[in-house]
């Protein structure tokens, strides 16, 4: 039987391209001189796509009438119009679970690293400061007695929390709905979970519906001791609020390794000293970026064998 056609639109990792190789006719567009060109030509082969932040809307896939799968590296898949590939029968698949204990982790790293003001404290070292001034100042904050409000209680949010709590933090919540057999006190309100709150770690996926929640009130209400960190996507904070916070002292500081308009951070940011930023480094580990790509080809691989994806997404869920 002849291999499935897939496009890549972008190189991704060895695992994925050699994992492809096994069993697809893989197309590159990006090694072509007219990368538009060849995928005019494959209009009507392509049968399934893996994608890294590819924006895939109607555009894209009106250029393959004949696409079955796209299969995403990441968890987050705000690059993917979802609710249009389910409306066209197209499985979309992202790559949960197998990153959740890495973002976890690096989300705890990140609320020490912002608390107890590490990098600036490392710089400290290797600057000389430390030789020509004497100690680092002491750190203005503390992570003890913090009370975190976690926006977006998913998989990750969850993993967060149990870290938190272990440090001895108080949990609360925030998302679409109470969850059933969850203890920590839930907030039908961004701003309510601000105001209950000192600390707040953004989960939230992006997309319209979390576009700029994080705006000028809510971060009023988190007040001067607050602290945000953002682990899950740039577009859910107003970035422009955020930085009008951190210099005027309405909040106390942040830690972000996500941008809205990744690579560039906004200079504002960059000129404060009150943030931590992190180039999006969550999952960024060779072990769970090797998972990740694996669990990409497993997809593309479960679909065209036996018509089931392993991790299809909510908006185009496997039938049984
Ligand atoms: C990373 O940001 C992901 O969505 O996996």
């Amino acid at each position: 039987m002849s291999k499935p056609d897939i496009i890549v639109p972008r190189v991704m990792r060895d695992v994925v391209m050699r994992g492809l190789a096994e069993h697809f006719n893989v197309h590159k567009p990006y090694e072509a001189a007219d990368p538009f060109a060849v995928m005019a030509e494959l209009s009507q082969t392509i049968r399934g796509a893996a994608v890294l932040g590819q924006k895939v809307d109607a555009a894209f896939l009106d250029q393959f009438p004949n696409l079955e799968i796209v299969a995403n590296f990441g968890v987050g898949y705000d690059n993917i119009d979802a609710h249009d590939c389910s409306a066209r029968g197209i499985m979309v698949t992202n790559t949960p679970d197998v990153l959740t204990d890495e973002v976890a982790d690096t989300a705890i790293g990140l609320l020490i690293m912002t608390v107890r003001e590490l990098s600036a404290a490392e710089r400290w070292v290797r600057d000389g400061s430390w030789k020509a001034k004497g100690a680092f100042p002491l750190s203005k904050a503390t992570l003890s007695g913090r009370k975190l409000g976690v926006l977006g209680l998913g998989r990750i949010g969850k993993a967060i929390a149990k870290r938190a709590e272990a440090f001895g933090l108080e949990i609360h919540y925030h998302g679409r709905s109470k969850q059933k057999g969850i203890a920590f006190p839930y907030h039908a309100t961004l701003l309510d979970l601000a105001t209950a709150c000192d600390t707040l770690m953004i989960v939230a996926p992006g997309g319209e519906d979390t576009h700029h929640i994080v705006n000028a009130e809510v971060l009023k209400a988190l007040g001067p001791s607050g602290i945000v960190i953002n682990i899950g996507r740039g577009t859910v904070v107003d970035e422009a609020a955020l930085a009008e916070a951190l210099a005027d002292g309405t909040i106390h500081a942040a830690g972000l390794d996500v941008f809205e308009h990744e690579p560039n951070v906004p200079q504002a940011l960059l000129d404060l000293e009150n943030v931590v930023v992190l180039p999006h480094v969550g999952s960024a580990s060779v072990h769970t970026r090797d998972a990740m790509g694996q669990l990409v080809v497993d997809n593309l691989v479960s679909w065209f064998r036996s018509g089931r994806a392993v991790t299809s997404v909510p908006e185009t869920p496997q039938k049984s």
